[in-house]
């Protein structure tokens, strides 16, 4: 018997749109596989899709959403789809012809977001996603500013390729330079958060300007933890014993806590089991307690610390400053 789909609610963004608290991460799901994933999760209630031209795979994501309209399953207007513009791209027009690049692999005339994806301008060159000198360091453009690539998000908005604009893995003075130098306050800061990174003062920071956060590796990317010697949050005890206190995997917890703190979150699985269980988190409530418990398993543990390309060595590298 087909699974009955969730039906997820929604945070308003600061530009009034509605965005779907629970979506599908995309990342590292595979050509040859992501086309029926993408089905799947539709099926399950899934109208928020996370992409990005750096994941080479909006093709057959656009492809199962594509089919999904023209079967009737959803409309275009159900469908929340995010995209983002990677650091070789962010150089004058650049912006333009990278999410331009997306929704013709998407098949679509818009998408409903887009993201700086990361604050690190590289060096601009096209065919190459990490441009390294010899010693495998990437090579950066610090001559471009993150206000620049910020204005032409808001024409790229006023033209009509996205309904709204944001940044991911941007700090608090990253952003608050963008307020104080453009007309836009960003709709979304998507930043990596799961138990052992709750960014506790960079959601208030957000949530006091009217700022969404997205929640990224809501599991820690539960293998590349444990590879990182740090036990999967989906075996931290605590979460072990919510789960079977609701009757529900670990990673539900994980989801479910940071819809109660009002965080949008986007896991990843290819797994049909996984992607059916992960969107139904709205049959319970974890108490304030238990909400409160899982913000103390913070340690400010970080997984995607990219520090194998150096990176972290760029001016604008975002976590120097504590939030
Ligand atoms: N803005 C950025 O810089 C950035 C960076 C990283 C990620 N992201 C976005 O965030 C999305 C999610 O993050 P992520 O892919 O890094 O990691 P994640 O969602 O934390 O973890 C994905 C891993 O968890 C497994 N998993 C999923 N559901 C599970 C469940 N119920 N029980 C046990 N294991 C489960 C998946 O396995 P299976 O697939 O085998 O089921 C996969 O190995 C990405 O796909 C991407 O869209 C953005």
């Amino acid at each position: 018997m087909a699974a009955i789909a969730a039906k997820v609610p929604t945070l308003t963004l600061n530009d009034g749109r509605q965005f779907p608290i629970v979506g599908l991460g995309t990342y590292e799901a595979p050509p040859g596989v992501v086309e029926n994933v993408v089905r799947v999760a539709v099926d399950a209630g899934y109208r928020h899709f996370d992409c990005a031209d750096f994941y080479e795979n909006e093709h057959e994501v656009g492809r199962a959403l594509r089919d999904a309209i023209r079967e009737g399953k959803v409309t275009r207007d159900q469908l929340f789809i995010t995209t983002k513009v990677w650091p070789n791209w962010h150089g004058r027009g650049r912006p333009t012809l990278s999410v331009q690049r997306s929704l013709k692999n998407l098949g679509l005339p818009y998408v409903d977001l887009l993201l700086i994806h990361w604050p690190t301008p590289f060096k601009q060159v096209d065919n190459d996603f990490y441009p390294q000198d010899a010693s495998g360091q990437v090579l950066f453009d610090e001559s471009i500013q993150l206000v620049d690539v910020w204005k032409e998000f808001e024409q790229i908005k006023r033209d009509g390729l996205t309904r709204s604009i944001g940044v991911s893995n941007f700090n608090s003075e990253q952003i608050a330079d963008l307020i104080k130098n453009s007309s836009t306050v960003p709709a979304v800061n998507q930043v990596e958060c799961h138990p052992y990174l709750s960014q506790e003062k960079l959601l208030e920071w957000c949530r006091q300007r009217g700022i969404h956060l997205t929640a990224y590796s809501p599991l820690a990317r539960t293998g590349t933890a444990e590879e990182k010697n740090t036990t999967s949050p989906l075996d931290i005890p605590l979460i072990k014993e919510l789960a079977a206190k609701y009757g529900v995997s670990p990673a539900a917890i994980c989801i479910k806590w940071q819809t109660q703190r009002g965080v949008a979150v986007i896991p990843k699985s290819a797994t049909k089991e996984r992607i059916v269980s992960n969107i139904n988190i709205f049959h319970f409530n974890l108490t304030d307690g238990e909400v409160k418990a899982i913000n103390g398993l913070n340690k400010d543990w970080r997984n995607n610390t990219w520090s194998q390309f150096g990176i972290n060595k760029s001016k604008n590298w975002p976590f120097n400053i504590p939030f």
